[in-house]
């Protein structure tokens, strides 16, 4: 039988109508509403908002917004497209700065508009076309082959904890940390999956508890601060997370509490595993004190998703988006070409070159 989770497309491009279409993450799980962009004011808000959210989504997002944006251009010459199209991409890298792959998706469109000088307007438009779109179905690939190298790495039964929504709307199709739950589905191996809820915006009770439970996977959506009780318990042998930006050492950002999970899996001797597009690998971040974290407003901590406020009015807040999990809690990184272990530095370069 067809996932029905796996066949929603969370970012696709509609070039007839110069559109980007977006599943609106906000107003899940209690809403299904596909938002169609063409502004790029829109796009550039609709990933500061997170209505397209999860590090590849956000790539693909932003790589149609640049073909987008340079189909829009009424230059003449290659070299006025490019400045109107680096306009665009200066523009929408600004849009949230710990996940590498917006930027790696930005640069890898403009690699393409260079390898095109000398062409007609018209055909690197059509070349921008292409390689945004080689993109989106490179990653469905991608998070295939994550979810094989990560199903590998688990038994029938296990009980699994993620944090955050790494899963099929956060990418092109299966997600990279909930990949191997859907493979897993479809092979009978009964997995029992425990999703933090994730605070402030609650990414796994409104996004992976609904994504799971959709695609009829056993899924218990818990508080954040329950995941030590379910560990001790013995209900975990496994968590599997997915990453903002993974640093040459292996320590890799992901959505705030990230890191306080990886911590209390050392505890309790459980594997805690980091599923990783090679996009997401920043070979320019030597450590994780390289990596940008992004902060956010307060009210995402005091009053967004409530009906009335939860704190004091004007009670001052820290809203980190990400934190960074150190090398020396990470089992094993899953990348499409293999699962890299310690040393990291020796390991994820090498991952590269397969
Ligand atoms: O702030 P978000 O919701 O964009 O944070 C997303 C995460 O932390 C995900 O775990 C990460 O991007 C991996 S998505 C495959």
């Amino acid at each position: 039988m067809q996932n029905p989770v796996t066949v929603i497309q969370s970012v696709r491009l509609d070039d007839e109508n110069d559109t980007l279409v977006l599943l609106d993450q906000t107003v899940l799980p209690n809403e299904t509403n596909f938002l169609e962009l063409k502004e790029m004011e829109d796009i550039w808000d609709a990933i500061y908002q997170l209505k397209v959210r999860g590090a590849p989504a956000i790539g693909i997002a932003a790589a149609y917004g640049a073909y987008l944006g340079a189909k829009k251009s009424t230059a003449e010459t290659y070299e006025a497209l490019f400045a109107d199209f680096t306009k665009v991409k200066d523009y929408l890298a600004t849009s949230r700065p710990t996940a590498v792959n917006l930027f790696w998706a930005l640069n890898r469109m403009e690699d393409r508009f260079k390898q095109e000088a000398g062409k007609s307007v018209a055909e690197v438009k059509a070349a921008l076309k292409e390689e945004s779109e080689n993109i989106r179905a490179e990653d469905e690939k991608i998070c295939e082959a994550i979810g094989e190298h990560a199903l590998s790495l688990l038994e029938p039964g296990w009980g699994l904890l993620t944090h955050c929504n790494a899963g099929t709307i956060a990418t092109a199709k299966y997600g990279t940390a909930l990949a191997p739950m859907y493979l897993g589905q479809e092979r009978g191996y009964n997995f029992k999956v425990y999703a933090d809820e994730t605070r402030p915006l609650l990414q796994g009770a409104r996004l992976t508890a609904w994504e799971l439970q959709q695609a009829g996977v056993d899924v218990t959506l818990i508080c954040d601060n329950m995941a030590s009780i379910v560990m001790k318990e013995g209900k975990i042998q496994a968590v599997l997370v997915g990453c903002d930006r993974v640093a040459v050492n292996g320590d890799a950002a992901n959505k705030i509490g990230t890191s306080g999970v990886a911590i209390l899996a050392k505890h309790y001797n459980i594997p805690f595993y980091v599923c990783a597009p090679l996009s997401t690998i920043d070979l320019e971040c030597q450590t994780g004190d390289d990596i940008h974290i992004e902060l956010r407003p307060s009210e995402e901590i005091t009053s967004k998703w409530y009906e009335k406020p939860m704190a004091p009015d004007g009670v001052q807040t820290y809203n980190p988006a990400f934190d960074v999990t150190d090398h020396s809690l990470i089992t094993g990184i899953v990348t499409e070409n293999g699962i890299a272990y310690a040393p990291y530095t020796e390991s994820l370069p090498k991952m590269f070159k397969k």
